[in-house]
Protein backbone atom coordinates (compact mmCIF):
# COMPACT_ATOMS: atom_id res chain seq x y z
CA UNK A 1 0.00 0.00 0.00
CA UNK A 2 1.51 3.39 -0.77
CA UNK A 3 1.68 6.22 1.44
CA UNK A 4 -1.09 8.21 0.30
CA UNK A 5 -3.25 4.77 0.24
CA UNK A 6 -2.36 4.20 3.51
CA UNK A 7 -3.22 7.47 4.86
CA UNK A 8 -6.36 7.39 3.47
CA UNK A 9 -7.25 4.40 4.79
CA UNK A 10 -5.87 5.64 8.89
CA UNK A 11 -8.36 8.39 8.28
CA UNK A 12 -11.32 6.36 7.20
CA UNK A 13 -11.04 4.27 9.97
CA UNK A 14 -11.01 7.48 12.44
CA UNK A 15 -13.98 8.70 10.70
CA UNK A 16 -15.27 4.93 11.62
CA UNK A 17 -14.11 5.73 15.18
CA UNK A 18 -16.20 8.95 15.40
CA UNK A 19 -13.19 10.63 15.14
CA UNK A 20 -14.24 14.63 13.73
CA UNK A 21 -10.89 15.17 12.39
CA UNK A 22 -7.39 16.10 13.01
CA UNK A 23 -6.70 17.59 16.51
CA UNK A 24 -4.23 20.59 16.21
CA UNK A 25 -2.91 19.79 19.79
CA UNK A 26 0.53 19.11 19.68
CA UNK A 27 0.53 16.91 23.27
CA UNK A 28 -1.98 14.25 21.41
CA UNK A 29 0.26 14.59 17.83
CA UNK A 30 3.29 13.45 19.36
CA UNK A 31 5.04 10.25 19.27
CA UNK A 32 4.75 8.51 22.53
CA UNK A 33 8.53 7.90 22.17
CA UNK A 34 9.46 11.53 21.83
CA UNK A 35 7.64 12.06 25.37
CA UNK A 36 9.78 9.31 26.75
CA UNK A 37 13.08 11.73 25.91
CA UNK A 38 11.19 14.70 26.87
CA UNK A 39 9.59 13.68 29.91
CA UNK A 40 10.52 10.67 30.85
CA UNK A 41 7.66 8.23 30.51
CA UNK A 42 5.06 8.18 28.07
CA UNK A 43 1.39 8.26 28.51
CA UNK A 44 1.23 4.55 28.21
CA UNK A 45 4.44 3.66 29.52
CA UNK A 46 5.76 4.06 33.00
CA UNK A 47 6.63 7.74 34.47
CA UNK A 48 8.13 6.54 37.49
CA UNK A 49 11.58 8.00 38.34
CA UNK A 50 12.72 5.01 39.23
CA UNK A 51 11.47 3.47 35.75
CA UNK A 52 14.10 1.15 35.46
CA UNK A 53 13.99 -0.33 39.29
CA UNK A 54 10.23 -0.27 38.30
CA UNK A 55 10.49 -2.13 35.21
CA UNK A 56 12.43 -4.80 36.67
CA UNK A 57 10.06 -5.49 39.58
CA UNK A 58 7.25 -5.59 36.95
CA UNK A 59 8.63 -7.64 35.12
CA UNK A 60 9.67 -10.27 37.65
CA UNK A 61 6.86 -9.95 39.44
CA UNK A 62 4.92 -10.67 35.77
CA UNK A 63 7.45 -13.73 35.03
CA UNK A 64 6.34 -15.07 38.70
CA UNK A 65 2.90 -14.82 37.76
CA UNK A 66 3.75 -16.51 34.28
CA UNK A 67 5.79 -19.31 35.58
CA UNK A 68 2.88 -20.31 38.55
CA UNK A 69 0.56 -20.31 35.89
CA UNK A 70 2.64 -23.00 33.76
CA UNK A 71 2.82 -23.36 30.25
CA UNK A 72 0.70 -26.51 31.00
CA UNK A 73 -2.09 -25.44 33.06
CA UNK A 74 -4.91 -28.01 33.84
CA UNK A 75 -6.72 -25.95 36.33
CA UNK A 76 -9.95 -26.10 34.21
CA UNK A 77 -11.27 -27.95 31.85
CA UNK A 78 -9.85 -26.48 28.59
CA UNK A 79 -6.49 -28.21 28.77
CA UNK A 80 -8.32 -31.08 27.49
CA UNK A 81 -10.88 -29.56 25.28
CA UNK A 82 -8.78 -28.91 22.30
CA UNK A 83 -6.42 -25.61 23.06
CA UNK A 84 -2.59 -25.63 21.99
CA UNK A 85 -0.90 -23.62 24.59
CA UNK A 86 -1.81 -21.10 27.26
CA UNK A 87 -1.70 -17.87 25.99
CA UNK A 88 -0.57 -15.69 29.20
CA UNK A 89 -0.31 -11.81 27.86
CA UNK A 90 1.94 -9.03 25.90
CA UNK A 91 3.15 -6.07 26.62
CA UNK A 92 5.03 -3.49 28.68
CA UNK A 93 5.29 -4.83 32.08
CA UNK A 94 5.41 -1.40 33.08
CA UNK A 95 2.94 -0.28 31.08
CA UNK A 96 0.48 2.38 32.54
CA UNK A 97 -2.61 1.17 30.27
CA UNK A 98 -3.51 -2.02 30.00
CA UNK A 99 -6.15 -3.76 28.23
CA UNK A 100 -8.26 -6.79 29.19
CA UNK A 101 -9.94 -9.02 26.82
CA UNK A 102 -11.74 -12.42 27.63
CA UNK A 103 -10.22 -15.79 25.66
CA UNK A 104 -7.85 -16.31 23.52
CA UNK A 105 -9.60 -17.39 20.06
CA UNK A 106 -7.69 -19.51 17.58
CA UNK A 107 -5.54 -17.13 16.21
CA UNK A 108 -4.22 -16.43 19.69
CA UNK A 109 -4.35 -19.94 20.25
CA UNK A 110 -1.60 -20.72 17.34
CA UNK A 111 0.54 -17.80 18.11
CA UNK A 112 -0.20 -17.68 21.63
CA UNK A 113 -0.50 -13.89 22.07
CA UNK A 114 -3.41 -12.00 22.85
CA UNK A 115 -5.31 -9.89 20.19
CA UNK A 116 -3.62 -11.22 16.96
CA UNK A 117 -6.65 -12.23 14.90
CA UNK A 118 -9.47 -9.78 13.49
CA UNK A 119 -10.76 -7.95 16.75
CA UNK A 120 -7.10 -7.94 17.47
CA UNK A 121 -6.14 -6.13 14.71
CA UNK A 122 -8.81 -3.41 15.42
CA UNK A 123 -7.29 -3.42 18.88
CA UNK A 124 -4.28 -2.51 17.46
CA UNK A 125 -5.89 0.19 15.08
CA UNK A 126 -8.00 1.66 18.63
CA UNK A 127 -4.34 1.50 20.24
CA UNK A 128 -2.99 3.30 17.51
CA UNK A 129 -5.77 6.02 16.83
CA UNK A 130 -5.16 6.91 20.64
CA UNK A 131 -1.70 7.74 20.00
CA UNK A 132 0.37 5.03 21.53
CA UNK A 133 2.25 1.84 20.42
CA UNK A 134 1.02 -1.69 21.00
CA UNK A 135 3.96 -2.66 22.31
CA UNK A 136 3.97 0.30 25.33
CA UNK A 137 0.62 -0.91 26.36
CA UNK A 138 0.04 -4.58 28.25
CA UNK A 139 -2.92 -6.74 26.88
CA UNK A 140 -4.13 -10.00 28.99
CA UNK A 141 -7.60 -11.44 29.00
CA UNK A 142 -9.49 -12.78 31.86
CA UNK A 143 -9.16 -16.68 30.77
CA UNK A 144 -5.69 -17.97 29.09
CA UNK A 145 -7.19 -20.88 27.56
CA UNK A 146 -9.28 -20.95 24.39
CA UNK A 147 -12.60 -22.13 24.55
CA UNK A 148 -13.65 -25.12 22.22
CA UNK A 149 -15.79 -23.01 18.87
CA UNK A 150 -15.24 -19.89 20.83
CA UNK A 151 -17.48 -20.41 22.94
CA UNK A 152 -18.13 -17.92 25.92
CA UNK A 153 -15.89 -18.88 28.83
CA UNK A 154 -17.86 -20.48 31.32
CA UNK A 155 -18.10 -19.74 35.28
CA UNK A 156 -16.09 -22.09 36.50
CA UNK A 157 -13.38 -21.64 33.49
CA UNK A 158 -13.45 -18.09 34.29
CA UNK A 159 -13.35 -18.71 38.51
CA UNK A 160 -10.21 -20.74 37.82
CA UNK A 161 -8.23 -18.26 35.80
CA UNK A 162 -8.91 -14.78 36.92
CA UNK A 163 -6.89 -15.09 39.83
CA UNK A 164 -3.58 -14.99 37.41
CA UNK A 165 -5.52 -11.69 35.87
CA UNK A 166 -5.91 -10.29 38.93
CA UNK A 167 -1.98 -10.74 39.59
CA UNK A 168 -1.02 -9.61 36.46
CA UNK A 169 -2.38 -6.36 37.15
CA UNK A 170 -1.14 -6.28 40.37
CA UNK A 171 2.47 -6.96 38.79
CA UNK A 172 1.83 -4.41 36.35
CA UNK A 173 0.12 -1.66 38.39
CA UNK A 174 -1.44 0.11 35.41
CA UNK A 175 -3.01 3.86 35.71
CA UNK A 176 -5.76 2.63 33.52
CA UNK A 177 -7.64 -0.76 32.73
CA UNK A 178 -9.77 -0.63 29.97
CA UNK A 179 -12.18 -3.75 29.65
CA UNK A 180 -12.80 -5.09 26.69
CA UNK A 181 -16.59 -6.25 26.30
CA UNK A 182 -18.90 -7.95 28.91
CA UNK A 183 -16.23 -10.47 30.46
CA UNK A 184 -13.12 -8.60 31.57
CA UNK A 185 -15.73 -5.91 33.13
CA UNK A 186 -18.03 -8.46 34.69
CA UNK A 187 -14.50 -10.54 36.08
CA UNK A 188 -12.95 -7.25 37.13
CA UNK A 189 -15.63 -5.34 38.49
CA UNK A 190 -17.44 -8.54 39.83
CA UNK A 191 -20.71 -7.55 39.13
CA UNK A 192 -23.21 -9.33 36.49
CA UNK A 193 -24.22 -5.68 34.85
CA UNK A 194 -23.77 -6.03 30.86
CA UNK A 195 -21.47 -4.12 29.06
CA UNK A 196 -24.18 -1.78 27.82
CA UNK A 197 -24.93 -0.78 31.42
CA UNK A 198 -21.14 -0.30 32.24
CA UNK A 199 -19.74 1.23 29.28
CA UNK A 200 -19.80 5.17 29.62
CA UNK A 201 -18.29 5.53 33.32
CA UNK A 202 -15.25 5.19 34.98
CA UNK A 203 -14.62 2.74 37.51
CA UNK A 204 -11.91 2.42 40.26
CA UNK A 205 -9.81 -0.88 40.44
CA UNK A 206 -7.31 -0.72 43.16
CA UNK A 207 -5.04 2.33 42.51
CA UNK A 208 -6.05 1.90 39.11
CA UNK A 209 -8.95 3.61 36.92
CA UNK A 210 -11.15 1.28 35.00
CA UNK A 211 -12.73 1.63 31.77
CA UNK A 212 -15.31 -0.55 30.02
CA UNK A 213 -15.84 -0.61 27.03
CA UNK A 214 -17.13 -2.42 23.93
CA UNK A 215 -15.43 -5.52 22.61
CA UNK A 216 -13.78 -4.78 19.46
CA UNK A 217 -15.17 -8.47 17.84
CA UNK A 218 -18.42 -6.80 18.53
CA UNK A 219 -17.55 -3.57 16.89
CA UNK A 220 -16.95 -5.53 14.18
CA UNK A 221 -20.04 -6.73 13.62
CA UNK A 222 -21.89 -3.18 15.43
CA UNK A 223 -19.50 -1.00 13.64
CA UNK A 224 -22.15 1.92 14.22
CA UNK A 225 -21.10 1.65 18.22
CA UNK A 226 -17.22 2.32 17.35
CA UNK A 227 -17.89 5.95 17.73
CA UNK A 228 -18.99 4.84 21.69
CA UNK A 229 -15.38 2.90 21.93
CA UNK A 230 -13.85 6.08 20.67
CA UNK A 231 -15.45 8.23 23.59
CA UNK A 232 -14.47 5.52 25.99
CA UNK A 233 -10.88 5.44 24.86
CA UNK A 234 -10.64 9.47 24.97
CA UNK A 235 -11.39 9.21 28.28
CA UNK A 236 -8.71 6.43 28.90
CA UNK A 237 -6.61 8.79 27.04
CA UNK A 238 -7.66 11.65 29.04
CA UNK A 239 -7.08 10.14 32.40
CA UNK A 240 -3.75 8.53 31.98
CA UNK A 241 -2.61 12.41 30.76
CA UNK A 242 -3.72 14.50 33.57
CA UNK A 243 -1.84 13.72 36.94
CA UNK A 244 -4.45 11.86 38.16
CA UNK A 245 -6.45 12.17 41.60
CA UNK A 246 -7.77 9.11 41.99
CA UNK A 247 -10.64 10.21 43.96
CA UNK A 248 -12.39 12.21 41.23
CA UNK A 249 -14.61 9.41 40.15
CA UNK A 250 -17.54 9.94 38.06
N1 LIG B 1 -10.79 -11.90 21.87
C1 LIG B 1 -10.35 -11.78 23.14
O1 LIG B 1 -11.12 -11.48 24.04
N2 LIG B 1 -9.08 -11.99 23.37
C2 LIG B 1 -8.19 -12.32 22.44
O2 LIG B 1 -7.01 -12.49 22.76
C3 LIG B 1 -8.67 -12.44 21.12
C4 LIG B 1 -9.97 -12.22 20.84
Amino acid sequence: MDLGAALADHLEFLGELGVPGLSEDPAWRERPGERTAQAGGTAAGSQDEGAEVASNTAGAELEAVRLELGEDCDRCKLHRLGRRQVVFGVGNPEARLMFVGEAPGRDEDEQGIPFVGRAGQLLTKMIEAMGYRRDEVYIANVIKCRPPENRNPQPDEVFACEPFLFRQVEAIRPAVIVALGTFAAQALLKTQDSISRLRGRVFKYGGARLIPTFHPAYLLRSPERKRDAWEDLKRAKALLEQDGDPSSET
